[in-house]
């Protein structure tokens, strides 16, 4: 079966899409990385993804003159790169719902909060300031809202009394790192049925030719 092809968006320093590229090179996740789009030519993720054979493409937003000229190279170059699943990993941009909507269930994001808390910008800071005791991430779906998409996977983190907005992140992000190549692994072997709101996760088909009882 051919492997299903993503694509990375990317805006920084790419630690989530070291983890995909991580858990593809140790075979626990059977896809492969397309295309990394960056919207930043500084972005670290991009010196990560260097002698790993993967296509990397800058599309800077201020050389389009409008969202919808910029957005419409992000998805050439996906179509370019045949890509089948789009993952935001730390892109710091809010997608059209133009956009969305071309890509329907085929766009994942990792958020650092349960959602439906603390959407949005600075979701650690905002479950400290609130007083959470729980706090944590999830990936999702991509709809037109914010953060509001079909929830695939969550995990909490509990929040420590002597935590600042540094340790709670590092935190969640060591969570984030496991919990996403495995939402997208679940993609990939197509065991995510998304009915409504709610994705159920699909049990594991045998392989074929494996014994069976
Ligand atoms: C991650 O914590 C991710 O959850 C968050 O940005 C960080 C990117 O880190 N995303 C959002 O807040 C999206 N709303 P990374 O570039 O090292 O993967």
């Amino acid at each position: 079966m051919r492997k299903t092809v993503l694509g990375v968006l990317v805006s920084g320093r790419g630690s989530n899409l070291q983890a995909i590229i991580d858990a593809i090179s140790a075979d626990r996740l059977d896809a492969k990385i397309g295309l990394v789009i960056s919207d930043n030519p500084d972005a670290h993720a991009l010196q990560r993804v260097a002698g790993w054979n993967i296509p990397t493409v800058v599309v800077e937003r201020k050389k389009y003159s409008s969202r919808q000229d910029f957005e419409e190279r992000l998805a050439a170059e996906f179509a370019l790169h045949h890509v089948d699943l789009i993952l935001l990993a730390g892109f710091m941009r809010i997608l059209s719902s133009h956009f969305i909507s071309r890509f329907p269930g085929k766009i994942m994001n990792i958020h650092p909060a349960l959602l439906p808390a603390f959407p949005g910008l600075n979701a650690q800071k905002q479950a400290l300031d609130y007083g959470a005791k729980v706090a944590g991430c999830t990936v999702h779906f991509v709809d037109e809202g914010m953060d509001s998409g079909p929830i695939i996977l969550q995990e909490a983190v509990p929040v420590l009394d002597n935590d600042t907005v540094e340790t709670l992140s590092e935190r969640i992000l060591h969570v984030e790192h496991i919990l996403y190549p495995r939402a997208v692994n679940l993609y990939c072997q197509q065991r995510l049925a998304v009915e409504g709101r709610r994705v159920r996760i699909l049990p594991k088909m045998p392989k074929e030719g494996a014994k069976t009882q």
